[in-house]
């Protein structure tokens, strides 16, 4: 892909900040791609290393590291991985308080030097920490969306192809609702190669993968005990940046504001939206039977209950 003129900045250099920012430089989608970590060093040394990986994997970004927020001025989007993850044992919502003032410090940074930016925020808990960016930064709604579906589709993808013995590339796997234990697998908008699921799998090894993939990210932090999941939320993330900054209108689950869409008004949650240069272009409507209705009010429910945390801390 030819290298595009544009400035991403990523926020957070801890292992989704800088595997995100080695996706953005391979994939060449920003001809300048500056990290900022508050520990002094890290967001720099990891640029020089990614400069000097380029003349090996031939890309043309340039990355700079900082722990200066003013570096980020003029950005076109902003990915936001700053704030601590969870460690077992924790929820996402057990990050509720330390992470929303990182979102405080991190909207200031944007509103004062990148008032046009774009951002996607991928700090958890996810649907909670996109709200309150939304409201610190003022932007339109569309300038401001969550990572998460996109994963959690992934992780859904992969169970299914383990499960059903076939390709993860003919898998198509749809989740919607809250980054958390409340999100909504949609088996019923699951299809290997435009065939549906339960074609191909019964019911309860349908639900076994659905409930897989519920604690997807759970099970890994359980793994790796220091940390969580990196590889593929930073995936995920890319897979939004390059859908707005190249205008491919792809069209992802992720999370953003509805404005009666589903029946919900002014809440975040994770929906099917098409991605453009614009931001959130559009968000898709599908229709739901009554399970899936319920499972969504059950999300939203979850969200507006840390929302109401989060005001409770005088964050909102
Ligand atoms: C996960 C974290 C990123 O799901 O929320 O792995």
């Amino acid at each position: 892909m030819p290298l595009s003129q544009n400035k991403i900045t990523v926020v957070g250099a801890g292992y989704v900040g800088m595997t995100t920012a080695a996706k953005c430089a391979e994939r060449n989608l920003a001809s300048e791609i500056c990290l900022i970590d508050v520990m002094p060093g890290r967001a720099a040394g990891l640029a020089l290393d990614l400069n000097q990986a380029a003349a090996i994997e031939g890309y043309g970004s340039v990355v700079f590291g900082s722990e200066d927020p003013g570096h980020t001025e003029g950005s076109d989007l902003f990915i936001v991985t700053a704030g601590k993850p969870r460690t077992p044992g924790m929820s996402r919502s057990d990050l509720l308080e330390v992470n929303g003032r990182v979102m405080e410090s991190v909207a200031e940074t944007i509103r004062r030097g990148s008032p046009d930016a774009i951002v996607i925020v991928v700090t958890n808990p996810l649907d909670i920490m996109v709200s309150l960016m939304r409201s610190k930064l003022g932007f339109p709604s569309k300038r401001v969306v969550g990572m998460a579906g996109v994963l959690d589709s992934a992780r859904f993808s992969w169970f299914i192809a383990e499960g059903t013995g076939t390709s993860v590339l003919d898998v198509d796997a749809m989740v919607l609702g809250a980054h958390g234990d409340s999100m909504v697998p949609m088996p019923e908008a699951c299809t290997v190669n435009g065939i549906q699921l339960a074609n191909l799998a019964d019911r309860a090894s349908i639900e076994a993968m659905a409930d897989r993939t519920r604690h997807g990210g759970a099970e890994i932090v359980n793994l790796l005990k220091t940390g969580s999941a990196f590889y593929a939320p930073a995936a995920a993330s890319v897979a939004m940046a390059a859908s707005i900054l190249r205008d491919e209108k792809r069209l992802l689950p992720c999370s953003c504001l509805l404005n009666g869409q589903y029946g919900f008004e002014g809440v975040y949650t994770g929906v099917p939206a098409v991605l453009g240069a614009q931001g959130v272009e559009r968000i898709v409507e599908l229709p739901l039977d009554t399970e899936s209705r319920i499972q969504m009010q059950k999300t939203v429910g979850a969200i507006e209950k840390d929302i109401d945390a989060l005001r409770d801390l005088g964050l909102l």
